[in-house]
C-alpha cells in the first residue's frame, strides 16, 4: 500500500476532493492508504494552528499529500498559507512546482478561439526561495513606516530548477521561455539570467529570456508560441494563475510540488484557492482538483491510470451538460464527478 495524505482543507477544498476520491476509485487505484487530515482554517479557529506540533513528522511518514484548499475569511491568508501550505513545501524541499495548462475542446476561452487553439504550456516554478522569504521587517512608525523584504536566490537553488525546466523543455518542444526581470531587479535577476543560461547550455534546447512584463503580454497575445515557461517563485505562481485565465478557468489548473529527490513526500493540489463566493453552493469546478490527483498517479509511477482519467477530463469538458458555469457549462460538482466515474467505467 501507498500512504497518501489527504488534507481536503477549506471552502470548496472537501468538495472538490470527494470528486477527486471519487475518479480515483473509478480508475481502479485501490492501493492507496489514506490518512484523512483536517488541517484547515476551521482548525485554526478552534484550535489556533493549522496543523499540529507534530504534523510535518506525520506528513512525512507517506509517500504524497494530496491538498484541496486551505484559507478563509477570518483567518488572515498569511497565516493559513505560512502555517500549512509553506511549511510543507519547504521542510519537504519541494523546490519544483509544476503548473501544466492547456485548452480543451469546448471550454471558452477570454483569448479568441484561434490564438487559443492547441495551447499547451507548463509553467516550472521555483518553490522554496526567491520572492518568497521571511527576511525582512516593518519599522518606524506614521509616515516613515517602512517594510523591507528581501528576496533569496541561491546558485544552488536556481541550478536545480534550471535543470528541471531544461530536462521538461527537452522532452517536450524543445524550447524554454525563462521570465526575468533583470532590467529593473539588478542583483538577483541578472545572477538568475546568468545561471539558468549556464545550466541550459547542457540541453539540446533554446532559450529565450523575456522580462516578466512584457512575457505577460505575450502570454495573452500569442499563448500557442509557448511551451515550458520557468519562472522565480512569485513571477512563476502569477504566470500560472495567468496561463489558466488563458486557458479559461482556474477551477481546471493542477499543480505538483514536488522533492525530485524523493526523500520527502511530494505535494498535488489545484492551483485555486477555497473559493469562499461559491463555497457549499455545488458550484465548484472538480477539474483542478481531479488533473492534480493524477499528477500524483505519475508521480508514483501509474502512468496508465493517469492516462485514464485525462481522457475521463477531456471528455468531460467537452460537453456543457458535464462541464461546471466557470467553464461554460450547465452542470453542478456532482454532475460532473458522476461524469467523469461513469465515463472511467466505461471504458474499463
Ligand atoms: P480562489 O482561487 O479561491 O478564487 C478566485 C475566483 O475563482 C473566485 O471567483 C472563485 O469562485 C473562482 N474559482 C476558484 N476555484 C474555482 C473552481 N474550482 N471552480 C469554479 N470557480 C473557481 O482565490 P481567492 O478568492 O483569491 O482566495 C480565496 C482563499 O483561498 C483565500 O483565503 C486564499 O488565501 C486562498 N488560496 C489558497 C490557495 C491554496 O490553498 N493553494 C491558493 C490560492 C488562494
Ligand atoms: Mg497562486
Amino acid at each position: 500500500m501507498t500512504r497518501i495524505a489527504q488534507i481536503a482543507g477549506d471552502g470548496i477544498g472537501p468538495e472538490v476532493m470527494a470528486v477527486a476520491r471519487r475518479v480515483l476509485d473509478a480508475a481502479g487505484v485501490t492501493d492507496l492508504q489514506w490518512t484523512e487530515l483536517d488541517w484547515s482554517c476551521e482548525r485554526y479557529a478552534r484550535e489556533g494552528s493549522m496543523m499540529p506540533a507534530d504534523g510535518m513528522d506525520l506528513l512525512a511518514e507517506h509517500e504524497a499529500v494530496l491538498l484541496g484548499a486551505v484559507g478563509w475569511p477570518g483567518v488572515p491568508d498569511h497565516i493559513s498559507l505560512w502555517g500549512l501550505l509553506i511549511p510543507i513545501r519547504r521542510a519537504f524541499d519541494q523546490y519544483v512546482n509544476l503548473r501544466p495548462m492547456r485548452t480543451f475542446d469546448g471550454v471558452p476561452t477570454p483569448v479568441r478561439a484561434d490564438l487559443a487553439e492547441g495551447v499547451d504550456i507548463v509553467v516550472v516554478r521555483e518553490n522554496t526561495e526567491g520572492e518568497y522569504s521571511t527576511l525582512g521587517g516593518r519599522h518606524g512608525s506614521g509616515a516613515a513606516e517602512t517594510a523591507l523584504q528581501t528576496a533569496i536566490f541561491t546558485r544552488a537553488g536556481i541550478e536545480r530548477i534550471a535543470h528541471v525546466a531544461a530536462r521538461h523543455a527537452a522532452e517536450r518542444g524543445g524550447t524554454l521561455t525563462v521570465a526575468t526581470k533583470s532590467n529593473g531587479i539588478i542583483h538577483s535577476m541578472p545572477f538568475w539570467d546568468e545561471v539558468v543560461r549556464e545550466v541550459a547550455q547542457e540541453y539540446p534546447i533554446e532559450v529565450h529570456f523575456e522580462l516578466i512584463d512584457a512575457l505577460a503580454a505575450h502570454l495573452v497575445m500569442r499563448p500557442a508560441d509557448y511551451d515550458v515557461v520557468l519562472g522565480s517563485n512569485l513571477f512563476g505562481d502569477i504566470l500560472s494563475d495567468l496561463v489558466g485565465g488563458v486557458c479559461g478557468s482556474i477551477g481546471i489548473a493542477p499543480s505538483a510540488n514536488i522533492d525530485p529527490t524523493r526523500t520527502h513526500p511530494s505535494m498535488f493540489e489545484p492551483v485555486h484557492g477555497s473559493a469562499p463566493d461559491i463555497a457549499g453552493q455545488g458550484l465548484a469546478n472538480p477539474v483542478g482538483m481531479v488533473w492534480s490527483a493524477a499528477m500524483m498517479l505519475k508521480h508514483l509511477g501509474k502512468e496508465k491510470e493517469t492516462n485514464r482519467i485525462m481522457a475521463a477530463i477531456t471528455t468531460t469538458l467537452a460537453d456543457p451538460a458535464t462541464r461546471t458555469p466557470d467553464v461554460g457549462g450547465l452542470a453542478d460538482t456532482e454532475t460532473v464527478a458522476d461524469a467523469l466515474v461513469d465515463h472511467l467505467r466505461s471504458t474499463a
